[in-house]
């Protein structure tokens, strides 16, 4: 008897695709399903076996697409439904799974159910769907509860009634365009069924579920006090919030989960919960649930060897109690680009940003230098790893950023006081030489690409072997050859102490992590090298050996 093909997902690399900065086809500067289409080759190329796409559905764009009007039709910003197959068509022929977002928390303000609630009286129907409550003081001129929304100011905003007069309020944990909707309510269970079938039917091998610790609010929608939650992370609000991470959506998400298992072909479901601990966020991945979570614990971890080995093993653990993998990720569309982050010198709460006034910026060499080391610190552990489009160009934040050119709603909404996502979302460069280098053919984008970009473009670096691109190349084919995702880890407890070393199968790992622990070369055969080394391997550097 053959044992059945081991599950995909245990061990892929999956490479994020944000399709407004991946590639324009159209030449209006925003990238498009055509775009992605066209250059699904560098990324089989590159090594990865997954792609993930950020949404393209039907949107105002105010929240760059995570506020969808239609979940089941494509935004003509991004082409149509028939270039969506034509995308998948191709992913597949070419081996790479394809992973869509779903974004069940809220829905956009143009959505037809929400504008048929505003019209609808109180306590209809239609109202029910979402979180309409009346406010507080003598006239309801007071939000129903002193919630903060993720982006700043307050998470409820007044309705008008169709006379004209103020009416109720609704909840928006995100900006005022994206009313949360009630996860209580049976249409919205049921929509999202069809909205899985959908894309399902549609050939998509699983779905980056957004904010998947935030459908279920707690009973009575309790005041919160921001001050006593001692477990924030990264600038969100921690496991004491009454809107996070309450014990409802897991039946949500055993719900989806006996969906997706109708389907054959693996199909997945990867929890984007931003919860702390790790043994809590492991409840999102228990065999009867999600696939995968975001380790955003790992994300967070600063670049030190002892914390680095903490989470790494803390990871390992709590994931493993549930029977799933570890996942690992280093940058994503919400947070500073590694290549800077690493080189931060002051704090930055995610999703605060980086800007041309901000404390404690980075230096690009050292950013640089390091997030190589991470990377492929990253890339050799056992499980399943996401790449951000860019990071293997070792693409920086961008800083510069003109104000009047931000987009992000986290900028509008804190009034300039927290510069948001935009500068890790610049349209990426794929040729030195073109306009935009390459984005589109126009040398439209939709964001100012910052002038060094030519330096770090697809073609320049695909000709240098000691690039970044190169790097991460030979790291993700490695990777596929040595089954390195598939090894137990074991510690090499002799190395120094600042450097992260670890064995999987016959690969030795080290990374020198801590800025005083350059150490000498182990004998053995270097496979890789995150930068150049000698006889000594330097700080911020990764080394994979064959001994
Ligand atoms: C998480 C997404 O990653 C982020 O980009 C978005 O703004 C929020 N969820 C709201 O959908």
């Amino acid at each position: 008897m053959t044992s059945p093909a081991p599950e995909w997902w245990r061990t892929a690399v999956i490479y994020q695709i944000y399709p407004r900065s991946f590639a324009d086809a159209s030449g209006d500067g925003i990238g498009d399903l055509g775009g992605i289409t066209a250059h699904l080759d560098d990324l089989a190329e590159l090594g990865v076996d997954a792609i993930w796409l950020s949404p393209f559905y039907v949107s105002p764009q105010k929240d760059a697409g995570y506020d969808v009007a239609d979940f089941t039709d494509v935004d003509p910003l991004f082409g149509t439904l028939d270039d969506f197959d034509a995308m998948v068509d191709k992913a597949h022929a070419l081996g790479l799974r394809v992973i869509v977002d779903i974004v069940p928390n809220h829905s956009s303000d143009q959505h037809a159910w929400f504008q048929a609630a505003l019209a609808a009286p109180e306590g209809s129907a239609e109202r029910a769907r979402y979180i309409f409550r009346d406010g507080k003081g003598e006239h309801g001129e007071l939000p129903p509860n002193n919630w903060d929304s993720v982006f700043g100011g307050p998470a409820w905003t007044r309705t008008t009634n169709p006379d004209g007069t103020p009416g109720q309020w609704y909840l928006h944990l995100f900006d005022s365009s994206q009313p949360d909707f009630d996860w209580s309510n049976e249409d919205v269970l049921n929509e999202f069924d069809r909205v899985l079938r959908f894309w399902l039917d549609r050939g998509a091998d699983g779905f980056r579920v957004d904010v998947a610790h935030g459908l279920i609010k707690a009973d009575g929608l309790p005041d919160f006090s921001y001050d006593d939650d001692t477990n924030s992370m990264g600038g969100v609000e921690g496991p004491t919030a009454p809107y996070w991470a309450q014990e409802g959506v897991h039946e949500i998400w055993r719900r989806w989960r006996r969906v997706i298992d109708e389907y054959d072909g693996d199909r997945i479901l990867a929890a984007e919960a931003w919860v702390v601990p790790l043994s809590r966020m492991a409840k999102w991945v228990r065999p009867d649930e999600m696939h995968q979570a975001f380790n955003f614990g790992y994300l967070e971890t600063p670049w030190k060897a002892d914390a680095l080995r903490t989470i790494i093993d803390e990871s390992i653990d709590e994931f493993g109690k549930v029977g799933a993998p570890s996942t690992w990720v280093l940058s994503n569309h919400d947070v500073v680009r590694h290549a800077s982050r690493l080189a931060l010198t002051a704090e930055n709460p995610q999703g605060h940003g980086i800007g041309p006034l901000s404390k404690g910026l980075p230096d690009p060499v050292v950013g640089l230098q390091r997030a190589r080391a991470a990377s492929t610190l990253m890339l050799a552990l056992p499980g399943s790893a996401y790449v951000y489009q860019g990071e293997e160009l070792g693409l920086p934040e961008a800083i510069d950023i003109p104000d009047d050119a931000r987009q992000d709603p986290t900028w509008f909404r804190t009034e300039g006081e927290r510069y948001g996502r935009d500068g890790c979302r610049v349209p990426l460069p794929w040729r030195a030489d073109a306009p935009a280098y390459g984005f589109s053919g126009t040398g439209e984008a939709w964001l100012p690409q910052p002038v060094q970009w030519a330096e770090y473009a697809r073609d320049a670096q695909r000709s240098d072997d000691s690039s970044t691109l190169r790097t991460y190349q030979r790291a993700l084919h490695l990777r596929r050859e040595l089954g390195l995702a598939t090894h137990t880890l074991e510690w090499i407890t002799d190395a120094p102490a600042g450097v992260v070393a670890f064995r999987s199968g016959d690969i030795e790992v080290y990374s020198v992590v801590d800025a005083d622990a350059a150490m000498t070369l182990p004998d053995g055969e270097v496979l890789l090298a995150s930068s150049e080394i000698t006889d000594t391997i330097p700080a911020d550097t990764t080394v994979w050996l064959r001994r």
